[in-house]
């Protein structure tokens, strides 16, 4: 075969559709809400933004290359051991990125729900590996991953199976129970990444964030992030708590001073703010049933959601659509997330925001219906 006549990226590269984030500005209206990317609408702990203007003098300095203190940090906050932390000053997504370059080789089977985050097809496809995605099931509230059919998925190929717990878009999630009925049905050689984005938000009683199964097996991780909950999205910084052997893999392949000074000092400071932490899940606690009670109201299905916003189904056809919806919705300064790029045409997806925002964005929604 002749080689190329150009550089040439690996299989799987170009098939991926580049990840697009919420929108955050409307042509023609001076300053429109951002409801469409699931930021914190209490932002960060002042504590952190103290720790902030204390971390200017570090700037022209390498970090401590394994970002101990933010890693104990957390550790303090969690009960964890520090040696099994990974942190990453680009997020949790470059850490579920960097699991896939890891443990996947071309032609590798990775298997993640419909309507799991965008983030893991991205990854698979970039090392040529092949994903595997598993149909959800639907009720009249909730659109949730299918343990049994995710398990009937595996072969002898499967390297990963990524789940976000709770799951974005759908808000729907896994409880204690069904997450280790997932992990029992697993090959010990298949790694089960446990993405708990959102897993401060959570007050169900029966969710367990990925902890106690990443600290009694070898074979699963869970990823977090500082981008949520604590209000900090635009620092970019995420850890991963792991098995020993992971994180050796992991250390290994990350850059060597990932995560700032100023990353480590600000996230140090925002996880031991316990109570900035939680105003934010008392405030989502508030907001999150009244906004899906409210747009029920009008009529809309609006599915139960564990996390820091709801999915809203529109009707397919008609007046009523979801990208009519959203064409009037930001015409009013308001920006809700289209999830058609997640295999959800009809619905948007809404963050809670503060109690101006949360009721603008629901009497626009109720005026759009009723209309
Ligand atoms: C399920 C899920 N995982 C991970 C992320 C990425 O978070 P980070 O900002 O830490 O990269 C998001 C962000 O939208 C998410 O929804």
């Amino acid at each position: 075969m002749t080689p190329p006549m150009v550089p040439t990226a690996k299989p799987g590269i170009l098939d991926i559709s580049p990840y697009v984030g919420g929108r955050s500005s409307v042509a023609g209206v001076a300053k429109a809400i951002k409801l469409s990317s699931n930021e914190s609408p209490l932002g960060p702990s002042p504590k952190a933004l103290a720790a902030l203007e204390e971390a200017k003098p570090s700037l022209s300095l390498y970090p401590e290359g394994s970002g101990r203190l933010l890693r104990e940090a957390i550790a303090e906050v969690h009960g964890l051991d520090a040696a099994r932390i990974v942190t990453s000053g680009d997020g949790s997504d470059a850490l579920l990125t960097m699991l896939a370059n890891a443990y996947l080789q071309p032609g590798d089977e990775c298997i993640f729900s419909e309507h799991a985050f965008l983030v893991y097809k991205i990854a698979t496809l970039a090392n040529s590996a092949v994903p595997v995605i598993v149909p959800e099931k639907t009720t009249n509230s909730a659109i949730k991953v299918d343990v049994e059919a995710m398990l009937a998925a595996v072969t002898p190929k499967t390297r990963i199976v990524y789940i976000a717990n709770p799951n974005n878009p759908t808000g729907s999630m896994l409880n204690r129970e069904e997450m280790a009925q997932l992990h029992a049905g697993l090959p010990s050689n298949v790694l089960l990444v446990i993405d708990a984005a959102y897993a401060e938000y959570v007050t169900a009683k029966d969710y367990e964030a990925g902890i106690e199964l990443v600290t009694r097996h070898d074979n699963v991780v869970m990823t977090r992030t500082f981008s949520k909950l604590y209000g900090l999205a635009g620092l970019r910084l995420g850890w991963v708590y792991a098995p020993a052997a992971v994180c050796d893999v992991l250390n290994r392949i990350r850059g060597p001073f990932n995560t700032s000074t100023l990353q480590q000092q600000v996230g140090a400071a925002a996880v031991r703010d316990r109570d900035h932490f939680w105003l934010a899940v008392k405030h989502n606690s508030q907001w999150l049933p009244w906004i899906t009670a409210e747009i029920r109201k009008t009529g809309l299905r609006v599915d139960d959601s564990a996390a820091n916003f709801v999915l809203i189904h529109f009707p397919p056809d008609g007046e009523k659509t979801a990208a009519k919806a959203d064409a009037f919705l930001s015409q009013n300064g308001i920006i809700l997330r289209g999830v058609a790029s997640y295999g959800l045409p009809n619905c948007l997806r809404m963050t809670v925001g503060t109690e101006e925002q949360n009721k603008l964005a629901v009497s626009l929604i109720q005026q759009f219906m009723a209309a």
